[in-house]
């Protein structure tokens, strides 16, 4: 039966009715907000480049998730920017590291709070690269290692995640092995799975300075044209034991995202990355658009395509407003 009998407009008339045949919402479960941790104390500071974002110290970063938390957010995932980088990125796994430290003293002091740690080495490695180098080739096996040492020293830390996010392959089972021989096999493994090689990166590199010193990361994250890649990469990730998969950035990458929920049965999660935010907080700011209601409209676009979890850095200000 069509148009006169079915007027599609009947169920727009009123915010009650549209309430009721909505088919998604946004939940502040489904928010998790990225932190950047500084050294030193009493430290605040604003990145530039994302307007409402912080780089915290320790002992600030612990108040900043409290807050979160009792606005219901129920996880956050940190990054830490140490004080002094090397080629092997020390930093990473170091017991008194700064994700580390941050992740002891969010554990101990608000409970509520799932901690997901970032697992890379680029913001440790002085050349910037996600794994170690040889020559200016990023080795795969050789970075393994440093990357599930990485994991099990955010898990003694108190990490009930741990989010590896440097697209080497095979990180996901080496990091499940050493876990389970050290003891962890509780911790779970959120994986970036389909990570792609974005220009939507630029603020955060700016917030963690790891910007890579040559080159690129296109010889390990994914070619932004490649569909079908994302599936063998999740499918991947999947068998070497990951409980949880990611598709990042989130909004130009829906059609993966509705790819992956078709295919898997996991809790699926997106990054709405730092370039993402920036965008509708450059454009809100000069009043080209309303950057509130373009923010909401984003993030429940990446839920519609089918993501569990969103990783964005409107967590708080949205889970206010919920
Ligand atoms: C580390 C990492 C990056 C992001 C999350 N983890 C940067 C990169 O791969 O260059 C980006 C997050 C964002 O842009 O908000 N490898």
């Amino acid at each position: 039966m069509s148009f006169p009998v079915t007027r599609m407009r009947r169920l727009r008339r009123t915010e009650p009715l549209r309430r009721m045949v909505r088919e998604h919402r946004l939940a502040r479960e489904d928010l998790i907000l990225p932190l950047f941790v500084v050294e030193g104390r009493g430290v605040r500071e604003p990145v530039a480049s994302m307007p409402g974002v912080h780089r915290f110290s320790v002992d600030q970063v612990v108040l900043e998730a409290k807050r979160v938390a009792d606005l219901g957010v129920p996880g956050v995932i940190l990054f830490g920017i140490p004080s002094s980088k090397d080629a092997r990125g020390s930093g990473a796994d170091a017991e008194d590291g700064i994700v580390q430290r941050a992740s002891r003293a969010i554990a101990d002091a608000v409970p509520a709070l799932c901690v997901i740690t970032d697992v890379c080495l680029c913001e440790y490695t002085d050349h910037g690269h996600c794994g170690l180098l040889h020559g200016e080739e990023v080795e795969n096996d050789a970075s393994l290692e440093r990357l599930a040492r990485t994991a099990v020293s955010h898990a003694r830390a108190g990490a009930s995640i741990v989010a590896p996010s440097d697209m080497m392959d095979g990180r996901v089972a080496a990091i499940r092995a050493a876990l389970d021989a050290e003891g962890f096999e509780q911790v779970a493994i959120l994986s970036y799975a389909a990570k792609y090689a974005s220009a939507f990166y630029g603020p955060f590199r700016e917030a963690a300075e790891s910007t890579p010193a040559f080159g690129d990361r296109r010889g390990y994250q994914m070619d932004p044209p490649n569909r079908r890649e994302a599936l063998r990469e999740m499918r991947l990730d999947l068998e070497e034991g990951a409980d949880m998969l990611m598709v990042k950035p989130a909004l130009s990458y829906l059609d993966i995202l509705a790819d992956a929920r078709r295919s898997f049965d996991v809790p699926l999660a997106a990054y709405h990355v730092s370039g993402e935010y920036a965008m509708i907080k450059a454009a809100g700011e000069r009043g080209w658009i309303d950057a509130d209601r373009a923010m909401e409209e984003a993030l429940v676009s990446i839920k519609r395509a089918g993501a569990d979890l969103i990783l964005t850095y409107a967590a708080a200000d949205l889970a206010e407003k919920l």
